[in-house]
């Protein structure tokens, strides 16, 4: 082979060389890139922060289309993970909790708690159908007892408006999209709820100091007597016969203490829900959104029956609230063994009363 042959095949062969050469190239290109890549797009992190996430995240920021089966396997079998994406915000923790409390809270709650409140309205019509108005039998005799003081008076209504605002606009954030959104749209329930939520952050602070203060003003007379007992066996307000009680029956009692109790977890649970950094992990925010829903949806269920009877379910009983005065009949076809106390002075009726 010549000199010109050896350069000729050379030149011949040098772009298929460079061919090789360059698929070399490309094939190490390709790997470091894979390789990057697979470093720098980790969508979640076990127990750290990731560095980077989808910038198109799915429904309800799940990962969308970049979701990995193995990592979801994995949460379901209850491993959790921290997921970041910065055009995300804050980084969220993900973990299989999170669904079950997804299912609890927008259908268990709203379903049941929606059925309490129901069955508290049907209970109070069937009652008003069955038993009527609760009148004064004896006939007003004009003559009035004192029942409950300027404090306590002012302390009840302010609970109790505050409770209302609270509840309807409770009401309106748990069942707006089911009841609302089909009969106002989505727009007007979007700008309503919103409303809503301000109100409802605003006055959760004054039911707190509400409910305490009528916790402290209303215990004493609360506390549970034999009378309560006796009270239940005779049927309570069912039958027409009138079952002594001290200053509250066992009816009442019962209110008092699902108020409270219900009032303390409402107001627990919303004081993490309104400050959640107070919160030391998610799962205690949404415990508090769980014990927020069902504690509401039974303390209104109670409240629709204290309304009613309060109102025109037992005739002479409104006064007592308004003007702190009772008729002496009421007091005693009611509350007996207070109004007989009370005769003699109200210490006896109140605080002192014997006990049984
Ligand atoms: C429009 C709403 C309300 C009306 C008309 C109303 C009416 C009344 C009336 C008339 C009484 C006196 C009963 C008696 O003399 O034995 C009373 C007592 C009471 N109310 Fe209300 N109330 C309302 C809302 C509320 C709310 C929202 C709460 C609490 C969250 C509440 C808690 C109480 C308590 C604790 C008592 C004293 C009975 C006891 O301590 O057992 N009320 N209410």
């Amino acid at each position: 082979m010549s000199h010109r042959d050896g350069i000729a095949i050379m030149l011949l062969n040098a772009p298929r060389k460079n061919v090789v050469r360059l698929a070399r190239a490309g094939a190490v290109f390709l790997v470091a890139a894979l390789v990057i890549c697979a470093a720098a797009t980790p969508s979640l992190s076990e127990g750290g922060l990731a560095p980077h996430l989808s910038t198109n995240p799915g429904p309800a920021n799940t990962l969308g289309g970049q979701s990995s089966a193995d990592y979801w396997r994995q949460i379901r079998q209850g491993q959790s993970f921290t997921l970041v994406n910065p055009q995300m915000g804050p980084p969220v923790l993900v973990q299989s909790e999170g669904q079950d409390w997804r299912i609890f809270r927008n259908e268990t709650i709203k379903r049941y708690g929606g059925y309490l409140i129901l069955a508290m309205l049907a209970a109070t019509i069937l009652f008003a159908a069955l038993r009527g108005r609760v009148r004064i039998e004896g006939g007003r005799s004009g003559r009035t007892i004192p029942r409950f003081s300027q404090t306590e008076r002012t302390i009840h209504w302010f609970v109790a408006a505050v409770f209302i605002m609270l509840g309807v606009s409770g009401l309106v954030l748990l069942f707006g999209r089911t009841i609302l959104v089909p009969v106002i749209g989505k727009t007007a329930h979007g700008a309503l709820a919103s409303a809503m939520l301000q109100g409802h952050n605003l006055l959760g602070p004054l039911f707190i100091i509400g409910i305490l203060a009528m916790a402290v003003v209303y215990f004493k007379d609360n506390l549970p007597r034999s009378a309560d007992i006796a009270w239940f066996f005779k049927g309570g307000p069912l039958f027409k016969w009138h079952v002594p009680s001290w200053k509250y029956n066992a009816g009442e009692k019962i209110w008092f203490w699902s108020a409270v109790i219900g009032g303390i977890a409402l107001s627990g649970s919303g004081i993490l829900m309104e400050f959640p950094w107070l919160a030391q992990n998610l799962q205690q925010l949404q415990l508090a959104t769980i014990v927020h829903g069902i504690a509401a949806t039974i303390v209104i269920g109670f409240a629709v029956g204290h309304i009613y009877l309060g109102t025109i379910g037992v005739e002479g009983a409104l006064e007592g609230m308004t003007q702190g005065q009772v008729d002496e009949n009421w007091a005693q076809e009611h509350h007996h063994l207070w109004a007989d106390a009370a005769s003699d002075g109200p210490s006896a009726a109140s605080e002192t009363a014997p006990a049984e």
